[in-house]
């Protein structure tokens, strides 16, 4: 495994990295400001210490996740613009930060994914079957890695529902209001309600769901960080939060309706999609030519599937919505997983 990459000569905060990083059987590259950059893209985390954050920052280092400014004591304050400078995801001070500081070492561990992938699901226009796809990715992923499907949609029907995972014990969303520090990827996926490899995080059935800013953000790193493939079922909506997510993502499919007012909708969502994610469309049923909804939306086509049959009672059965992997569903979603990953390695 690439080690993780620690910048600083300040060795009262390197003696404190170096006692965390043994606890989470990691072993760290050291670097100095000036040698920080050979490792800086190939590193799966770099902490940057206070001391060196500024003459890092001056070279200029290429733009990536994962990077953290880290200060002993208090931060002064014109740490933050430096880390806004880094690029850095926080500034974290120690030792406060210590449990944060280990856990987030532990995920890069052998279990920890090389690289998730974030898809988010929406539906070209209301009823497309945004959260049944989104559902389905999550079974088909789970198959081969840990996969998460994340309910961001107040007004759905609850992915845990859809899951048949309703009844089984787990954080929901109010948990994760409530928690002030940082989750570690494993700690979030061991939380979650779950079956086999696949995990939910969505509302408790019943309840008035919202969503706020700290817990999606933390919600989705620690998300991100312990599985392999995390879907978001994202609801129509502009709110600036749901913007957010939507930057988030690595791949959003839209799930369009061939269907004329089917069509309209998708058209007016995409340009609020914004140039973040990679956009496809999955086109789910019958009626106009998928070419001719991949140039009336600018958006092009990932994969075609006709109606499931036999969808609402597999659900009722509490199976979800692929209840073989040879059904139209089963096989759209693997179609689709295995396209984006593809498209992720070539990213
Ligand atoms: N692949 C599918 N095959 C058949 N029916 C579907 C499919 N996907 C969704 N549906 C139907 O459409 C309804 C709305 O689906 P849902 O996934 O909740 O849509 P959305 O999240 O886009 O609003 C479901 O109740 C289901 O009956
Ligand atoms: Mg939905």
């Amino acid at each position: 495994m690439t080690p993780p990459l620690f910048v600083t000569s300040d060795e009262t905060l390197l003696d404190e990295l170096l006692r965390l990083a043994a606890a989470a059987g990691a072993t760290p590259e050291v670097a100095e400001a000036g040698t920080a950059l050979r490792s800086w893209t190939a590193a799966p985390l770099v902490l940057v210490g206070a001391d060196a954050a500024e003459e890092t920052a001056r070279l200029g280092p290429h733009r990536r996740a994962g990077v953290h400014v880290v200060s002993w004591g208090p931060v002064p304050h014109e740490l933050f613009r430096t880390a806004l400078a880094l690029g850095a995801e926080s500034v974290t001070e120690l030792p406060r930060s210590d449990t944060w500081l280990t856990e987030t070492l532990t995920d890069l561990g052998d279990d920890a994914p090389a690289r998730s992938l974030v898809v988010g699901v929406v539906g070209g226009s209301g009823g497309a079957g945004a959260t049944t796809f989104a559902c389905a990715l999550g079974q088909v992923a789970a198959r081969t890695g840990h996969a998460v499907v994340v309910d961001c949609d107040p007004l759905g029907p609850g992915v845990d529902r859809v899951l048949g995972l309703e009844s089984h014990d787990g954080f929901r969303w109010d948990a994760l209001c409530q928690t002030t520090g940082r989750l570690s990827g494993r700690a979030l996926r061991e939380a979650l309600p779950r079956r086999g490899r696949l995990g939910v995080l969505s509302w408790y059935s019943g309840t008035a769901g919202s969503l706020q800013a700290f817990a999606v953000r933390e919600a989705l790193s620690a998300a991100r960080r312990g599985h392999d493939v995390v879907v978001v079922d994202l609801p129509r909506s502009t709110a600036p939060l749901v913007e957010e997510v939507v930057a988030r993502c690595d791949l959003v499919v839209v799930v369009v309706q061939p269907t004329v007012a089917g069509v309209a909708s998708t058209a007016r969502l995409v340009p609020r999609l914004g140039t973040g994610p990679q956009l496809r469309l999955v086109v789910r049923g019958s009626g106009l030519d998928p070419r001719a909804v991949a140039r009336a939306t600018g958006v092009p086509v990932l994969a075609e599937m006709s109606d499931q049959r036999g969808l609402a009672e597999a659900i009722d059965l509490g199976l979800g919505p692929v209840r073989s992997p040879r059904g139209r569903l089963g096989r759209a979603a693997a179609d689709v997983l295995a396209q984006v990953s593809v498209m992720g390695r070539a990213a």
